[in-house]
């Protein structure tokens, strides 16, 4: 194919969202929907795409990295004023333009190859993406003529009663020949709404006698575009529904995908089974045959294969094989679980690394810890690792056994095969092999010898 640049406009107002984080960078399952468009763009084998954005934009800036090249619109004054702005930016060599709408994250990168290569085959100046009977507002309708040919598109706020009756419409992905597109662009008059629109190019190019060519897409969730926070569910309910039958087909297990949320940067291995209202969110990845809730939420973790979390919010932490969490455990900040450990109810893990096979069967808090293979913790176990000005750390050595309701005051150090009595608070290091009770907790005392009792 001859040399494509991909445009993607973001710099828009986005008034009809009412926020203040600029329309493209709201989520759907997780991800911006601009990265959707760029994605889709680097799937269609595109360069690095030029991303319009407005003049206050570091949030794009940093989203995009350097996935994007980048052309400031400083006042928004429409879709084909945005495109004008990008004439100075592309490279010497580029034949074509394709241009989309940074607010549609369901295009995919197989239309995107269809419409490039219908551009090119029919010697097109413009051409087009459409759909038809698509129940969301605010598409411009295609006008044609009686020949069948595209004339113009109207866009609703525009539109007469008669052709708001259309139901074949624009899905804002465009393809431009150069170098007729730019004297056109440069000919369009501003719109009833003041703004230069895009969609005028139809009406620009076909009145030259210049050719337009269509691309229908035969799902019309493919261009749903996101303008309110109305339409902006609506994406995450059918991305959602996507994801589901995507995982589902990989060999995952389902049991009531409507109450299961995963977002779109998430991998899941085979026969894991998902439980009702449990969320796979963020980056998270799990292994295979797990079995995680019902009502649990992993975050940005990884659950290495057959784990299993009841109940539970697992948040940046890995779990490594076989680890079993919950009902009601809470695990966050990058904690590290070695294989077969047993985490059980009420359980607070923070910034903690634990060896394998580590039991932690109720009731406690491990905060700012190391604590090696084969630990047992006693219920209600506390590490207290805030003095009130920093956080201080415990380790406990292998082997060791904490008993229950023991207060392990930080920073402190539990040395290998080291018992704790029940309710102890530890201030001091406990040396390997020692037993340490009472508070504060001290070594056991020697029972009295048969000599003592006698004299
Ligand atoms: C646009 C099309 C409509 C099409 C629909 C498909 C126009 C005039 N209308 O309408 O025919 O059916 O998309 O989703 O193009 N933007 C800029 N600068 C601006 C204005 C907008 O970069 O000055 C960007 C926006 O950030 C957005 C994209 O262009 O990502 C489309 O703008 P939007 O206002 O959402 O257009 P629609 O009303 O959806
Ligand atoms: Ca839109």
């Amino acid at each position: 194919m001859s040399a494509w640049q991909a445009v993607i406009l973001a710099a828009g107002a986005g008034t009809r969202m009412r926020s203040t984080t600029p329309k493209v960078l709201h989520n759907v399952c997780g991800v911006p929907l601009i990265n959707y468009v760029v994605s889709a763009l680097t799937n269609a084998g595109l360069r690095t795409p030029i991303v319009v954005v407005p003049s206050q934009a570091e949030a794009l800036y940093a989203c995009l990295g350097d996935a994007a090249d980048f052309v400031v619109q400083e006042t928004p004054l429409g879709t084909g004023h945005a495109l004008a702005g990008v004439q100075e930016s592309l490279e010497a060599d580029t034949k074509n333009v394709l241009v989309i709408n940074g607010d549609c994250p369901f295009v995919s990168s197989d239309s995107i190859n269809r419409l490039m290569e219908c551009h090119e085959e029919s010697q097109s100046q413009m051409s087009l993406m459409t759909a038809e009977d698509i129940d969301q507002e605010g598409f411009g309708r295609i006008i044609r003529d009686s020949f069948g040919k595209m004339s113009e598109i109207v866009e609703e706020f525009d539109a007469t009663p008669e052709q708001l009756g259309i139901k074949e419409v624009n899905g804002g992905v465009y393809a431009f020949q150069i170098p007729s597109l730019w004297p056109h662009l440069a000919s369009l008059k501003p719109s009833s709404k003041g703004e230069i629109y895009l969609t005028d190019m139809v009406a620009c190019v076909y009145q030259a006698k210049g050719i337009t060519s269509t691309v229908h897409v035969s799902d019309p969730h493919d261009i749903l575009g996101v303008n309110t926070r109305v339409d902006l569910a609506r994406a995450e309910a059918v991305m959602q529904n996507r994801i589901r039958h995507r995982v589902m087909v990989d060999g995952v297990t389902l049991i009531d995908p409507s109450t299961t949320y995963i977002d779109s940067g998430v991998r899941i291995g085979k026969d894991t089974v998902l439980y009702p209202n449990t969320h796979v969110i963020g980056t998270s990845i799990i292994g295979e045959n797990c079995e995680i809730g019902p009502n649990t939420v992993v975050r940005n973790s990884v659950v290495e294969q057959g784990c299993k979390i009841v109940s539970s919010m697992i948040d940046g932490t890995t779990l490594g094989v076989g680890v079993d969490v919950g009902p009601f455990s809470n695990l966050r900040l990058g904690c590290h679980i070695g294989e077969g450990t047993h985490i059980g109810n009420y359980v607070e893990i923070k910034e903690s690394v634990l060896g394998s096979d580590v039991k932690i069967g109720h009731f406690s808090y491990i905060g700012d810890a190391d604590i090696g293979r084969k630990v047992n913790i006693g219920a209600g176990t506390v590490t207290a690792n805030y003095d009130g000005y920093s956080k201080n750390l415990t380790t406990i050595e292998e082997s060791a056994f904490i008993g229950s309701d023991t207060m392990l005051v930080a920073p402190v150090h539990i040395g290998k095969n080291a018992t704790t009595g029940a309710g102890s608070v530890v201030t001091k290091d406990v040396a390997a092999g020692e037993t340490v009770m009472g508070v504060p907790a001290k070594p056991e005392p020697r029972k009295p010898s048969i000599r003592t009792k006698q004299t």
